[in-house]
């Protein structure tokens, strides 16, 4: 079983390039089934999640190469079966999303219910919300979802989501792109990657407005052609890169960002005490000492991300002072990594939705074991800013979302090596 192994105490210094971002990939990639013919993706992350979504993809009869890193070329003409085999797709949970590409461009399909990340119930009653207002007829079973076209057709309608969902505003635009009528979404999410699956989509001929916005509208199409896209930098990455030098102190250019994406994630570690410098694509942090405490209440895009807690959390352990950090997204989050940090002698008291985290003058090297992809990044980062050694375990997670970490990391002077034990 291979485990990381962080020695700490190194300051980091250097420069990191951040790659193309999971969550916009996970989407671009089902999308490429919209387009009926060839298209080529740059700047796809090199992770387990997109090996995946490939491998599930080439199974349905999408032609797939890659002729150079981060680059992948589909042809997905003709699709030769459209039920993806259960057990890839259980293996990570943006499989979903080929409910709304197949839907859109088959009017029918069947989908085994997603795996990934358990921190916490990842209902879909709001994607299915959106397909039968679509005109589906939606089955659901414990092992998979049936979409047929329901007796009135399929076509384009107003939905209004109950909770503002990443994976339901997705889900919905991919079914509606070629789906006659128009479609409007009402407080829809407004994350970068929904943004970027809305430009490739267009860039394929689609006609969607508002993304990014709580309203998106799409004209559904006849059909979208080719075209070629380059997927937007990983704010999630980056921000794990910012977090993991104001942990563990040092000078670090982190590069191919937009600073746009980041804003609440670097106003907090400026708030905390680290030194934030914007330039066009990339960011620079220098850490000046202590950090101190701070108040998060993480919310939707462009609050701060559910998907930088646990790492926002373990510059909190080392912070001087209490900071409180408040989840609103994912209520059970915590438990997928604090106990660990309280194991390396951090002091996190959680209650309900709230960590109350009392600064500490170090933290120790602990065997700790990863739940979840960003519970895995954010115990690396707690070793980088330990003393002595941690070992991190069931790094499968950590390296579903984050592509070369080791050679990343190793680039900035952490000592972190891959082994097996
Ligand atoms: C996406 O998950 C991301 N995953 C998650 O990133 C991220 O944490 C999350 O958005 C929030 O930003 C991908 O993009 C592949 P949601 P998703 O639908 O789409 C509730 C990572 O670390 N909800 O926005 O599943 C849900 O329970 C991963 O990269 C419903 O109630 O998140 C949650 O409380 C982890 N019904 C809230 O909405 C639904 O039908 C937000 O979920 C859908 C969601």
């Amino acid at each position: 079983m291979a485990i990381y192994e962080v020695t700490g105490g190194n300051r980091l210094h250097g420069e990191v390039t951040i790659s193309g971002a999971k969550n916009a990939a996970v989407a671009i990639l089902p999308a490429a089934i919209l387009v009926g013919g060839k298209c080529r993706v740059e700047n796809v992350p090199d992770i387990s999640d997109v090996r995946i979504l490939i491998d599930i993809l080439r199974s349905m009869g999408v032609g797939i190469t890659q002729p150079e890193p981060n680059v992948v070329e589909l042809d997905s003409s003709e699709l030769t079966q459209l039920e993806a085999p259960a057990e890839l797709v259980r293996k990570m949970r943006a499989s979903y999303y080929l409910m709304g590409a197949l839907l859109s461009r088959y009017h029918k399909a069947k989908v085994a219910l997603p795996g990934g990340c358990n921190f916490a119930s990842r209902p879909i009653d709001q994607h299915l919300k959106g397909f039968r207002l679509l005109g589906a007829q939606v089955e659901e079973t414990e092992e998979y979802v049936n979409l047929t076209e329901g007796e009135f057709g399929l076509c384009g309608n107003r939905i209004s989501l109950d909770v503002v969902s990443v994976g339901a505003t997705v889900n919905i635009m991919m079914a509606a792109t070629l789906l006659p009528g128009q479609t409007v979404i009402e407080n829809a999410a407004k994350e970068p990657h929904i943004v970027d699956l809305a430009n490739f989509l267009n860039t394929m001929g689609a006609r969607i407005t508002g993304a990014g916005t709580d309203t998106v509208k799409i004209r559904g199409v006849e059909r979208l052609q080719g075209g070629t896209y380059t997927i937007i930098p990983d704010q999630i990455e980056a921000g794990t890169y910012l977090a993991a030098v104001a942990a563990a102190g040092g000078d670090v250019l982190v590069k191919n960002v937009i600073p746009k994406h980041m804003e609440c994630i670097t106003s907090k570690l400026a708030e905390m005490g680290a030194r934030i410098t914007n330039f066009d694509d990339a960011i620079r942090i220098q850490s000046t000492g202590k950090l101190h405490d701070t108040t998060v209440k993480t919310r939707p895009y462009p609050g701060f991300p559910t998907d930088m807690q646990a790492q926002i959390c373990v510059c909190m352990t080392l912070a001087k002072g209490v900071s409180k950090l408040t989840e609103s997204v994912y209520e059970t989050r915590f438990f997928g990594y604090c106990t660990e940090l309280q194991n390396m002698g951090a002091d996190i008291i959680i209650n309900g939705k709230t960590a109350i985290v009392t600064g500490q003058e170090k933290l120790r090297g602990a065997e700790v074991s990863a739940k979840d992809l960003r519970a895995g990044a954010a115990l690396i980062i707690a070793g980088l800013a330990a003393e002595g050694i941690t070992r991190v375990r069931n790094i499968h997670f950590v390296e579903r979302g984050y592509e070369n970490i080791i050679e990343k990391m190793t680039s900035i002077g952490a000592d972190i090596r891959r082994i097996e034990e």
